[in-house]
């Protein structure tokens, strides 16, 4: 039976864990999931953020499962880097999938596209670019300050992380994969970027490919979310675009992601791509449907396919259902789906 460890995190995050695990446990009775306390409260107490004891039994798992951590008392970077980041890096997640759909009976902003025409997943590169954390600092806080930043990408690491966008196509019904960089001005890691999607395009003659730069693609995925089907793309690209993909396809309280390693040599993490909204948290009325479906992410992830299929079906209809500008409370959209996901 499938282990998983949840860490609900802060804010929002229990709230919605919740409803997540309500769900799990509706459509794989038996699951076995282990609580890990991490993110802001623990830091305040401990001075902990991922002790090596935790990342070790964290291994131990066959997935994660992620609420969302941060808090505006901790300071910036501190569970970011400490947390997302060094789970990320140490379990080798480098595929960060991040789907969008507009689904039926969600309002989303752009007039031009109906529910049901937007289905689109951005593969986002995990370990790698802007985000492996190359640089430093000279004469802080003088007028001589310098900060630098690199962006590391390695053949082994675009290259992966491209036939993963390709196999997900392959097994889609529209088969296109779109490769966002901008390879017209960051030349020497667009070279390396666009070479290796044409080397693996060639293996693959049945998916149909395009390249955009991002600018451009930030432009499309609002006026035209339709055309994409499949896009790859390195980490801070990715981080940007799957913000807008989900703010055109009803917001962040639908957003799913995972985190995945996927030849399976460390758990994956599934986790909702918004944080721990301190606006709101403890009110009861988070919308907990992105947990939901990033729980829906991981039992695809783990083989179960038909439990996932039920879950989505579940979140179809509870979406199909709401009623613009009535306040969702948590527990309940948690109960429904539950109830509709075991039927
Ligand atoms: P946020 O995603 O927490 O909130 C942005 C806005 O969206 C807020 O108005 C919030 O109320 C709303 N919102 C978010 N999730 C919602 C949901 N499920 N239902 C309804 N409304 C929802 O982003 P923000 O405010 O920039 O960050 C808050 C904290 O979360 C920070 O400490 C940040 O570092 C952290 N964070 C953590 C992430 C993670 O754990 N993966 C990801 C993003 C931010
Ligand atoms: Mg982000």
């Amino acid at each position: 039976m499938a282990r998983i460890a949840v860490v609900a995190g802060d804010g929002i995050g229990p709230e919605v864990v919740a409803q997540a695990r309500k769900v799990l446990d509706a459509v794989l009775p038996g699951v076995q999931a282990t609580e890990y306390d991490l993110g802001a409260a623990r830091w305040h107490r401990t001075g902990e953020v991922l002790p090596d004891s935790v990342l070790a039994e964290l291994a131990g798992h066959d997935a994660i499962l992620l609420g969302a951590v941060g808090d505006p008392t901790v300071p910036p970077g501190v569970l970011e880097r400490g947390l997302l980041l060094k789970l990320r890096f140490a379990f080798d997640q480098y595929v960060n999938l991040r789907p969008s759909r507009l689904w039926p009976g969600v309002a989303g902003p752009l007039g031009s596209v109906k529910p049901g025409e937007v289905d689109l997943v951005v593969v986002r590169e995990g370990t790698e670019g802007l985000y492996a954390g190359a640089g430093g600092s000279l004469h802080r806080d003088t007028p001589a300050e310098v900060a630098t930043e690199e962006s590391l990408n390695t053949r082994h690491g675009v290259e992966r992380v491209i036939r993963d966008a390709f196999a997900r196509a392959g097994r889609r019904e529209r088969r296109k994969v779109t490769l966002v960089h901008k390879t017209n001005v960051l030349t020497h890691a667009g070279s390396l970027w666009a070479r290796t999607f044409d080397a693996v395009a060639a293996e693959h003659p049945d998916v149909a490919t395009e390249y955009q730069h991002v600018d451009a693609a930030a432009m499309f995925l609002v006026t035209q979310p339709q055309r994409y089907d499949v896009v790859v793309t390195d980490n801070l690209f990715g981080d940007i675009l799957t913000d807008i993909a989900a703010a055109v396809t009803g917001g962040i309280g639908l957003a799913a992601s995972g985190c995945i390693n996927p030849e399976g040599a460390y758990p994956s993490m599934f986790e909702p791509v918004h944080g721990s909204a301190p606006d709101i948290a403890g009110q009861g009325v988070a919308d907990p449907v992105a947990a939901v479906l990033s729980a829906a992410l991981l039992l695809e992830q783990l083989g179960h396919a038909e439990a996932a299929a039920r879950v989505n079906a579940a979140v179809a209809a509870e979406l199909a259902s709401r009623t613009p500008g009535v306040t969702l409370r948590t527990e309940e959209v948690g109960d429904r789906l539950a109830a509709h996901s075991a039927a």
